[in-house]
């Protein structure tokens, strides 16, 4: 049975412990899909101030949701449109302070303000998206920027993708 651990205040420690989880929870699974709805959930928990957490794979020129926490989202993307896209084209992290300026954004939650997504890249092909959602504007900066790829270096790293 998983027992949310208490987070340490400070950003860093907390990141640290998150990632260790993450880490255990893919060495203990293969399964891709599996592994993303759980770091989906993990994140929901861990990460103070966020109201979506979760994934979108690229399929056909597309972004198709997968697994999330959080309100009910758009499940399509077409081709160059949104944060997320953004993301996919530039093979970068993506972090915008304030949704609301970016061209295109696609809202999904109205709490959502600012946002970060951080592509997945197996073989220099981008195979989707992790995006994180918070209703607090310029939520983010380069520590989560940090760890938040660390956590996908390690869903990549220990994921078989055609489980
Ligand atoms: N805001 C994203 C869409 C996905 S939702 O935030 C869950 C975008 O502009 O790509």
């Amino acid at each position: 049975m998983h027992q949310t651990p208490i987070y340490p205040d400070d950003k860093k420690l907390a990141y640290e412990l998150l990632v260790a989880q993450v880490s255990a929870l893919v060495e203990a699974e293969s399964d891709f899909i599996a592994n993303c709805a759980n770091i989906s959930a993990l994140c929901y928990e861990a990460m103070p101030q966020i109201n979506w957490v979760g994934f979108y794979f690229f399929k056909d020129k597309q972004l198709v949701l997968g697994p999330f926490q959080g309100k009910v989202a758009c499940t399509r993307m077409d081709w160059g449109k949104g944060v997320c896209m953004a993301a996919v084209l530039s093979k970068k992290t993506v972090n915008v302070a304030n949704v609301h300026d970016f061209d295109g954004h696609i809202a999904c939650d109205s709490a959502s303000n600012s946002e970060l997504v951080i592509p997945l890249i197996k073989d220099k092909q981008v195979i989707g998206v992790f995006d994180i959602d918070s209703p607090i504007f310029n939520r983010f900066d380069e520590i989560d920027e940090t760890y938040t790829n660390q956590i996908i270096e390690q869903l990549l790293k220990n994921t078989k993708l055609d489980a």
